[in-house]
């Protein structure tokens, strides 16, 4: 099968994004790594491995060259990033080592991490494994950990070499956590693309079989690569990169006071989306009916746009206040001035905010 690539383009390089054949291409780039001479290793979760137990081995990999960390959200911190770091050194890898990530956006984003960290910098390459990851963390270089004070306080651009993306590696995925994926896709119908937005309203559901899916993977990269090739490191002025976390101000919130795992980061996408749309109203850069259309797509594909349980309002605040998108002490959103159109909006007030949290079950 011919294998279909996208190519990310950056001001040093460029790298594909690889689709149908993707494990082919896997295997043929891993024989040439070993061919050179390269030692490579991978970092993956036990969920992730348990699924797909013979993927690696499949591609080429040896047991002896996966390092097993648990599955879930709290796994990206620096306990595991230091553990992570510290196997390769026992292993004494050299710069030629090359790093792959197999599994969702939380072992992708340790490992680019750890790539970009472990002496100064090995080569590294994304094989995602959840539709999230495959839309958005595993393309664009962005890598980190939390810390207890905040998500993704800590990490480096670190573009990867290669992005394989098999579709057929959902089928695993949890109902639960695909859900979680497609708040990322409704991001970027909201941001980017009203016509991919009105694909997803005339869909009943998606599913990793769905015949449609692998179109809106491709759909949501094409748009993340572009946006990543404009302002690779995030520092236009306005609107750019910062774009891609429509809702994120609010969802990054969400996950530091609920406490990481507590929601899927999907699941605090999916109510700051609906947030990010009454404050583009309250702004008045949107209609009010527009409110109702986007907490429609949300909720079809299973996703909350209200909190489960309140959170406090001030503890939300103090979380939204150490976003990396604020300028100089202030709070900067991304909003929305049509479904499909989105812009960076500083200098909200705050007041404004709060009652939003409280109208989404915030006390
Ligand atoms: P995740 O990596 O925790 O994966 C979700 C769960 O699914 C885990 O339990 C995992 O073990 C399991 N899993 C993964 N693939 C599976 C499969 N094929 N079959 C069965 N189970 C599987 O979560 P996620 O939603 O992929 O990623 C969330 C993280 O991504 C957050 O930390 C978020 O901040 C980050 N993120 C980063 C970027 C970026 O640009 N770097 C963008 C968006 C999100
Ligand atoms: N997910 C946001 C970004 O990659 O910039």
């Amino acid at each position: 099968m011919k294998t279909e690539t996208l190519t990310v383009e950056l001001a040093e390089r460029r790298y594909p994004i690889y689709f149908t054949a993707a494990k082919d291409a896997l295997k043929t780039d891993l024989a040439a790594l070993r061919s050179g001479g390269r030692r490579v290793q991978v970092i993956s979760d036990a969920r992730v491995l348990h699924a797909h137990p013979n993927y690696l081995a499949q591609a080429g990999f040896e047991d002896s060259e996966i390092l097993s960390l648990p599955a879930g959200e709290p796994t990206k911190s620096l306990q595991y990033f230091s553990q992570s770091l510290s196997a390769l050194a026992n292993q004494s890898a050299n710069r030629d080592c090359a790093l792959f990530a197999f599994g969702g956006g939380v072992i992708g984003d340790l490992a680019g991490f750890v790539a970009a960290s472990y002496l100064r910098g090995i080569d590294f390459y994304q094989i995602p494994t959840t539709l999230l990851a495959m839309v958005d963390s595993s393309v664009g270089g962005k890598t980190g950990i939390n810390l207890p004070e905040g998500k993704n306080l800590v990490g480096a651009f670190w573009q990867p070499k290669a992005v394989y993306i098999d579709t057929a590696l959902l089928e695993t995925l949890p109902p639960r956590e695909f859900a979680a994926g497609l708040a990322e896709v409704i991001k970027y119908g909201l941001l980017a693309d009203s016509e991919l937005l009105e694909n997803l309203f005339a869909l009943d559901g998606l599913a990793a079989d769905s015949p449609e899916l692998p179109a809106i993977v491709r759909r949501c990269c094409a748009i993340k690569a572009q946006v990543v090739a404009e302002d690779e490191t995030e520092t236009a002025q306005a609107d750019g990169r910062a774009l891609l976390n429509l809702g994120h101000t609010f969802a990054h919130a969400i996950e530091n006071v609920a406490g990481y795992g507590e929601y899927l980061h999907g699941e605090a996408v999916g109510i700051g989306l609906s947030l990010a749309t009454r404050l583009s109203v309250a702004l008045g850069q949107l209609p009010e009916n527009e409110i109702a259309r986007v907490d429609q797509v949300v909720r079809q594909f299973q996703l909350p746009t209200q909190l489960r349980a309140p959170l406090r309002v001030g503890d939300l605040m103090a979380a939204m206040q150490r976003d990396k998108k604020n300028r100089g002490g202030r709070l900067r959103f991304v909003t929305m001035e049509e479904l499909g159109n989105a812009v960076t909006t500083d200098g909200v007030d705050t007041k404004l905010i709060e009652s939003l949290w409280r109208d989404a079950g915030a006390s």
